[in-house]
């Protein structure tokens, strides 16, 4: 097995081992074109030159990126597919001097694994201006925020008045 950056003709691919997680809610769909836009944000792992496995690093800036859509097709689970997945995003994170990265899971367990740590969303306003605010589980989120790095300062987040125009960063 081996991971290289995702090139546009792997999209369709990534979109299937996506949407075949979508459907129960595990991970969220991507359309095809949304996919190509970002194809440069996602690593594949390849096993006997067939993708295998998926995962993304979304830039939010230097102090913030979030891993996004990691997936392993479900015939390939368990092989450690997923880890290197993890490695080669941290590898990327690092290139790119990002000093925190973030995702948002129900398997922490898993992500434990790489050093992430549970956080609260809170704590990382970039995703909820980006997201959370449009998402209709804003008020009843089943997912737990995780990070590895060092948090980005910020002023606390109050999830009952978000207003976009008041979403200051505060950087030490
Ligand atoms: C999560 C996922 C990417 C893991 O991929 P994988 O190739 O099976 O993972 P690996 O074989 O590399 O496992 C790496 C380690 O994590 C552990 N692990 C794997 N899945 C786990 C899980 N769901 N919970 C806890 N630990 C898990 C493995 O036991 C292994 O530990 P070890 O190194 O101590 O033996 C894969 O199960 C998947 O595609 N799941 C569905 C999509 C999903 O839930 N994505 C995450 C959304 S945030």
């Amino acid at each position: 097995m081996l991971t290289r950056n995702a090139i546009l003709p792997d999209a369709q691919q990534i979109h299937a081992l996506i949407n075949g997680y979508s459907q129960s809610g595990t991970l969220l769909p991507r359309s095809l074109p949304e996919l190509y836009e970002n194809v440069r944000d996602f690593i594949v792992v390849e096993d006997e030159g067939k993708i295998i496995g998926c995962g993304a690093l979304h830039l939010y800036g230097p102090h913030l990126t979030e891993v996004r859509s990691i997936a392993v097709f479900p015939q390939y689970k368990g092989k450690g597919a997923g880890r290197l997945l993890i490695d080669a995003l941290m590898i990327e994170a690092e290139r790119q001097h990002v000093s925190c990265v973030c995702l948002f899971t129900r398997i922490p367990d898993f992500f434990g694994h790489f050093g992430f740590r549970t956080a609260t969303r809170q704590e990382l306003p970039d995703k909820i201006y980006k997201d959370c605010i449009n998402c209709p589980k804003l008020h009843a989120c089943d997912e737990v925020a995780m990070v590895r790095g060092e948090l980005p300062k910020y002023e606390t987040v109050d999830l009952n008045h978000l207003n976009p125009n008041e979403f200051v960063r505060i950087r030490a």
